[in-house]
């Protein structure tokens, strides 16, 4: 075990780390590379914090892998982030079988090519009795297409009577969300040194602790993951009280 893993303290892990894995490009560059070649290499560290995350008995591990607004981005590069995400599955399904973890999606699948679609079917299909750490893989995903559709499908129900909207509350909201199956992030990692959220869970990180590091994605390794645990365990966690209340009832937090 490495000297920063033992620091952490293993009965206050999060449940959920999300992650913006960001920087491919820029260390790709940085090499006198192409941008995929970053794309290629960020693989390598996904398995890798896949594989820290699963070791430590995190439960929810969600990773923005392309964001509603990256098919905006030239043609070569959509295309080539396309087949590299089918060959990692095609590579790392058994992989997640052995581990015991299971692989979920969220995001726009209808704009997803269909055969990539189809590949991530069978690879959900493939995984899903696994009860191990739940991967959740944000692909053409943005926070405001979620709440845009969240708010449709409220309305469509409202509109058949099937719920009152005088009786909407959180929890209404959260069943309407594509997370609604997990609990919310507490601990956020960003890397590539950019400090924003991107249309990242804008609701569900309401009271996630954020980290930044200026490390680029495809350097990212489980000590750089501990590293953010660490901090994360050091941060007082007051969701709206004083720090007084909080160390007098930390059970309640
Ligand atoms: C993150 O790296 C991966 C994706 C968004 C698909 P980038 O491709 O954004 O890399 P930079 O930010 O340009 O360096
Ligand atoms: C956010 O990174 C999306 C993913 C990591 C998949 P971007 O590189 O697309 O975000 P911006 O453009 O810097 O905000
Ligand atoms: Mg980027």
């Amino acid at each position: 075990m490495s000297f920063l893993e033992q620091q952490i303290n293993k009965n206050r892990l999060p449940k959920h780390i999300a992650i913006i894995m960001d920087g491919n490009g820029r260390w790709a560059e940085g090499q006198g590379h192409d941008r995929l070649y970053g794309h290629f290499h960020g693989v390598e560290s996904v398995r890798n914090i896949v594989e820290g995350c699963a070791e430590l008995g995190i439960q929810y591990l969600t990773l923005y892998a392309f964001s509603t607004e990256n098919w905006d981005r030239p043609e070569s590069e959509v295309t080539g982030l396309m087949s590299l995400l089918v060959d990692t599955i095609h590579k790392e399904v058994p992989v997640l079988n052995k581990n015991n973890i299971r692989l979920h999606v969220i995001g726009n699948r209808a704009m997803l090519p269909p055969q990539v679609d189809k590949v991530l079917q069978e690879a959900l299909e493939m995984t899903h009795t696994n009860t191990g750490l739940n991967l959740i893989m944000a692909l053409s995903y943005s926070s405001r297409w979620e709440l845009i559709t969240a708010v449709k499908n409220i309305a469509l129900d409202v509109k058949s009577g099937k719920i009152n909207p005088a009786e909407i509350n959180q929890n209404t909201l959260q069943q309407y969300l594509t997370t609604s199956n997990f609990p919310d992030p507490e601990l956020m990692i960003r890397t590539s040194g950019e400090h924003r959220i991107s249309n990242f869970l804008l609701y569900q990180l309401a009271y996630a602790e954020l980290y930044f590091t200026n490390t680029l994605w495809p350097e990212f390794r489980k000590n750089h993951l501990y590293e953010a645990i660490i901090d994360y365990q050091n941060r007082e966690r007051r969701f709206g009280k004083t720090g007084k209340q909080v160390k007098e009832s930390p059970e309640k937090h």
